[in-house]
């Protein structure tokens, strides 16, 4: 530390001249940064997307900010970030990987991959997915055959307060684990716990205040005990996952394909067998998608739902809403995807879940692939840029009540449910969340079938008021940890 501030004295005073003034009639404005630190000083590492929203009352919805040396183009507001993602989809449409994740990632998998191997990887996942059922019945009842057992496990709570977020996160896991492996693990399997538990960790530890300070400064934190942890918690899912790939190796079936790895074995050898060589279908891509799809589809989708329990034990009148409607348009039997449309109160409060939820408020890092220009500015090829989501989410101009969980915001004035345009938390364009539809098919299974169960409620001696609804995490948002009672109503 003593190396960082002689360097950031000593450049302090050689310049003492602003980044962003060097070429302001060109450059989206931003506000003034010191050399080597840029704004870092003046942006709350544990809440950055707050600082931006912030600076874009300022700077307008096209601002620049300097993470430390690194130039970050912000965009806000649902006009400008719907406009850059979907017209200018190739100019914003390419991923920068951080600087944590660069040496194990190596441009491979789907999440931070760029050109030819991404366009290759996520149209292969895309079609594998659909033809392992997301988005149809197949993955319905996998969802529903899941969403029993996790049923179970709360139901042994015996209306005791309990962590929701380990028996969810395996629950969500096991529904990428029967599209990717082709089977399901049980919770007691200590393979599958740990490789859960493992991932999501490294996301929260990637997310971390240290780590956000190490992808500014990459050369100066190598030594960071985080970083350690991230690499030996990666290298052990590495181990573990090409132990599993074995075992399907040795039992593959080219004529039935039990999940996305094995589909991606038998293109293999389909392209060995027609002599194409240099092709993208080599192991670094299969584990890096693999990787992604568990990363992507399991933290996500459970942290939403965790909010969504969260909210309800909150809100009690909107929680008796949501079962009041269950009660009459489904009544004891399994809720199906189909019932959705009879369930508009449900739908919106999902939806107004993950509008609050805002879980991914700066969706991933995108980079420009080109040089131009945007709102009147020029933008370089290779800017890094953060679509801020949050501030799509929460766009005062598009919500009528941006900071308070109001479901109405998805309804008409007799009840049916509206969709909104604003309503981005899987972001648009070319880098679109590729799980919407699976990640939509789960919050409304297992929401649904959770409330037709259970009610929740505040662990015993904290009120409805003691509920926080403060996110902690950066990268990803999550409720602080808290308890809850499921109390059974069957
Ligand atoms: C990317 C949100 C569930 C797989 C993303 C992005 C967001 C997002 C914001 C970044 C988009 C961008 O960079 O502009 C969510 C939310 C989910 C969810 C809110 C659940 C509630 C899932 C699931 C899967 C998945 C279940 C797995 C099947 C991916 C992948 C990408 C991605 C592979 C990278 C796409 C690319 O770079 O081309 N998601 N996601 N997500 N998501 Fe999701």
């Amino acid at each position: 530390s003593l190396l960082v501030a002689l360097v950031v004295l000593l450049t302090y005073f050689l310049f003492s001249s602003s980044f962003s003034s060097k070429n302001p009639s060109k450059e989206p404005p931003g506000p003034r940064g010191l050399p080597v630190l840029g704004n870092l000083l003046q942006i709350d590492l544990k809440r950055p997307h707050h600082t931006f929203q912030e600076l874009s009352k300022k700077y307008g919805s096209v601002f620049t900010v300097y993470l430390g040396p690194k130039k970050v183009v912000v965009l806000t507001g649902y006009k400008t970030v719907k406009e850059a993602l979907v017209q200018y989809d190739e100019e914003f449409g390419d991923r920068d990987s951080l600087p944590i994740l660069r040496e194990f990632n190596k441009g491979h998998g789907i999440l931070w991959s760029n050109g030819d191997s991404w366009r290759e990887m996520r149209r292969f996942t895309l079609t594998n997915l659909r033809d392992f059922g997301m988005g149809r019945k197949v993955c319905e009842d996998k969802i529903i055959e899941e969403c029993q057992r996790l049923t179970e496990v709360f139901k042994n709570f015996n209306g005791k307060p309990f962590e929701t977020m380990q028996p969810i996160n395996y629950a969500v896991s096991n529904i990428i684990c029967s599209m990717v492996y082709g089977s399901r693990f049980e919770y007691s399997d200590p393979e599958f716990t740990s490789m859960v538990d493992r991932t999501n960790r490294n996301i929260q530890l990637t997310g971390s205040a240290s780590i956000q300070v190490y992808n500014m400064f990459p050369w100066l934190f190598k030594w960071l005990p985080t970083r350690k942890e991230i690499n030996e918690t990666f290298e052990m899912n590495r181990n573990q996952n090409f132990s599993l790939f074995h075992q399907l190796r040795e039992t593959l079936n080219p004529e039935m394909c039990r999940g996305v790895v094995d589909a991606f074995m038998v293109r293999r050898q389909n392209l060995e067998k027609s002599g194409v060589k240099n092709n993208h279908f080599h192991d670094d891509n299969l584990f890096m998608t693999v990787t992604n799809l568990f990363v992507a589809g399991t933290e996500t989708t459970s942290t939403t739902l965790r909010w969504g329990l969260l909210l309800m034990a909150k809100y009690p009148n909107i929680q008796d809403q949501v079962q009041e409607e269950l009660r009459r348009v489904i009544g004891d039997r399994q809720v199906q995807v189909s019932d959705r449309k009879n369930m508009p109160f449900t739908d919106a409060v999902i939806h107004e879940t993950q509008r609050l939820g805002n879980i991914v408020p700066a969706a991933l890092p995108h980079k420009t692939s080109k040089d131009f220009s945007f709102h009147g500015y020029f933008i370089k090829k290779d800017t890094t840029v953060y679509p801020l989501l949050t501030s799509v989410l929460n766009d005062p101009a598009e919500w009528e009540k941006p900071h308070t969980f109001h479901p109405a915001h998805f309804l008409d004035k007799d009840g049916n449910f509206v969709k909104r345009d604003a309503f981005m938390p899987f972001s648009a364009g070319r880098r679109i969340c590729l799980g919407e539809s699976l990640a939509r098919m789960e919050l409304f299974i297992f929401f649904t079938t959770l409330l037709q169960h259970f009610t929740f409620t505040p662990a015993p001696g904290i009120s409805r008021d003691e509920l926080d609804l403060t996110p902690v995490g950066t990268f990803t948002l999550n409720p602080s940890p808290h308890k809850l009672c499921a109390v059974s109503r069957m």
